[in-house]
């Protein structure tokens, strides 16, 4: 598989505190990579210092054969890369609609906002409502679809199943599914381990700000005992 994402020795502090120690990992060309880890472990941080929003001290990251490592955000988004954050974050005076319409590229591709409406009919109905009244998977929603009219060749995607019921967790994975099947790349952080280790093909564990597993995600979802003593919690159960 041909690498997309190359992220390589990333240290990336907050003021003096020392967040990433020395963090690698790489996402393949159409592949599903997830990043898991405790709360504090650093994952929103990896994703912020790949995206550009907090430039990393020390290391590089290569995507798509350029090195980006601490460009402009805007500028890594032009690239094609996507970001749904964690907590959503939209523009909550502004309806579904035009938080769509802000988000859309001018070079054009695949996922219009007609397209989005029709893999997510729900988006559709809640065309003109404000963002800031959807409900929190609706939200999810909207985020996930911001991130698709923009075209992006890989998605970092920030605990899109946190504070959502199971059903709509369900609905946010299908899309996520839908998603990898065109061969959009995604790097995918999850709370919920087992989760993740099913959509993903490969799966790095992050602690205190390194990685200390990296492998297939098959093997690490079927053994318990590793995930348990990786993240130090028990796993809940996959939806
Ligand atoms: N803006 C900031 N200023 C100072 N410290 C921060 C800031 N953002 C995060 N941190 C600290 O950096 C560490 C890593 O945070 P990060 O948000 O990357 O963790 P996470 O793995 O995404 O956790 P969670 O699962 O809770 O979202 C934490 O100890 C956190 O308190
Ligand atoms: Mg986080």
């Amino acid at each position: 598989m041909s690498e997309l994402l190359a992220v390589e020795g990333l240290c990336t502090n907050y003021g003096k505190i020392r967040i990433l120690r020395d963090v690698s990992l790489t996402v393949g060309e159409g592949e599903c990579v997830a990043l898991l880890g405790l709360n504090g472990a650093g994952k929103t941080t990896t994703m912020r210092s790949i995206l550009g929003l907090t430039p990393p001290r020390a290391g590089t990251v290569r995507y798509a054969g350029h090195t980006i490592t601490g460009w402009p955000a805007y500028k890594v988004a032009r690239l094609g890369v996507g970001y749904v954050p964690e907590g959503r974050r939209m523009f909550k005076d502004l309806s579904t609609l035009e938080n769509l319409q802000l988000a859309e590229n001018s070079r054009g591709g695949d996922w219009t906002i007609a397209r989005v409406f029709e893999h997510l009919p729900k988006l559709a109905e809640l065309r003109g409502r404000k963002a800031g009244r959807l409900s929190g998977g609706e939200q999810e929603m909207l985020a996930i679809g911001r991130a698709l009219v923009a075209n992006p060749r890989l998605i970092l995607v920030d605990e899109p199943s946190q504070g959502l019921a199971p059903l709509v967790v369900e609905e946010v994975y299908r899309i996520l599914a839908e998603l990898k099947n065109s061969r959009v790349a995604i790097l995918l952080v999850e709370q919920n381990a087992l989760l993740a280790l099913k959509m993903a093909e490969r799966a790095y564990v992050l602690d205190s700000g390194r990685v200390v597993h990296d492998g297939p995600a098959a093997e690490l979802a079927g053994d318990r005992d590793r995930i348990r003593s990786l993240m130090g919690m028990d796993v809940a159960p996959a939806n």
